[in-house]
């Protein structure tokens, strides 16, 4: 069974009520018939969202399932409002809130029994890449924020190089080739279907480079950040991913 195909968009804080406008829009405008489509919205529109009949995600969740953790959410209460996805050890919550991939395997078991698809992110850094260790950096991220209960129901992987968010760089093909293939490559290895868990590539995704990443080996769709806020951005991704 081959992975399915997937176009994430990640809002990251950006949006408020208006700006489900665009989720109207992007249904209107372009139908998804060849892939999964997914919006991660700030917490406070996920159920709004959701009920527009569109799959929707958190961007982190604890690993705790209730209690005195302010400013947390959980896994469940995700679930409880529509959510069906969570993305997980994205490199800004790494940066921002040093969150380590113990935590966010914890974060992705705690994702897994609130029965949430865990979008777990991994990636180097620009010093990493040019010191030559960007596989090591992928390879040691993989085995470390993976849980051990994933499969391919319940974990996507996603590949940030933390130097292509929002920047409008983005690696060469042979370059997002070669980290896909390892990342393929040890989650086939560790998991009994790790070869059908969909693979997406997240970093300045854009209309007119989409295609060509969408035709790079063991990519399976992508995790959009600035491109997904609009449907005028998005959709045309989702087409490409449709047709690739
Ligand atoms: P970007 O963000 O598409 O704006 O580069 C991607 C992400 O952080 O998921």
């Amino acid at each position: 069974m081959a992975p399915r195909k997937l176009a994430a968009g990640n809002w990251k804080m950006n949006g408020t009520l208006a700006s489900l406008a665009e989720i109207d829009r992007l249904l209107a405008d372009h139908p998804a018939s060849g892939c999964d489509v997914l919006i991660c919205p700030p917490a406070t529109l996920i159920q709004a969202m959701a009920a527009k009949g569109i799959a929707t995600g958190g961007q982190d969740c604890h690993a705790k399932a209730s209690g005195a953790h302010t400013g947390d959410i959980a896994a469940q209460q995700l679930k409880d409002v529509g959510a069906s996805h969570v993305i997980l050890g994205h490199s800004e919550r790494r940066t921002d809130h040093g969150e380590t991939d113990a935590q966010v395997a914890a974060k992705s078991v705690a994702a897994h029994e609130a029965g949430l698809v865990a979008v777990i992110c991994v990636g180097e850094t620009e010093a990493q890449r040019d010191a030559g260790e960007t596989l090591d950096v992928i390879a040691a991220q993989l085995a470390g924020s993976v849980p051990d209960g994933a499969t391919a129901a319940n974990t996507v992987i996603a590949y940030e190089p933390v130097w292509a968010i929002g920047t409008g760089r983005t690696p060469t093909s042979d370059q997002i080739a070669e980290v896909h293939a390892l990342m393929h490559e040890r989650l086939s290895a560790r998991f009994a279907d790790g070869a059908d868990m969909a693979l997406l590539y997240g970093g300045s995704v854009k209309p007119g480079n989409a295609a060509e990443v969408f035709a790079i080996p063991h990519v399976n769709g992508a995790l959009v950040g600035g491109a997904s806020l609009k449907a005028a951005d998005f959709g045309p991704i989702i087409a490409a991913l449709s047709a690739a």
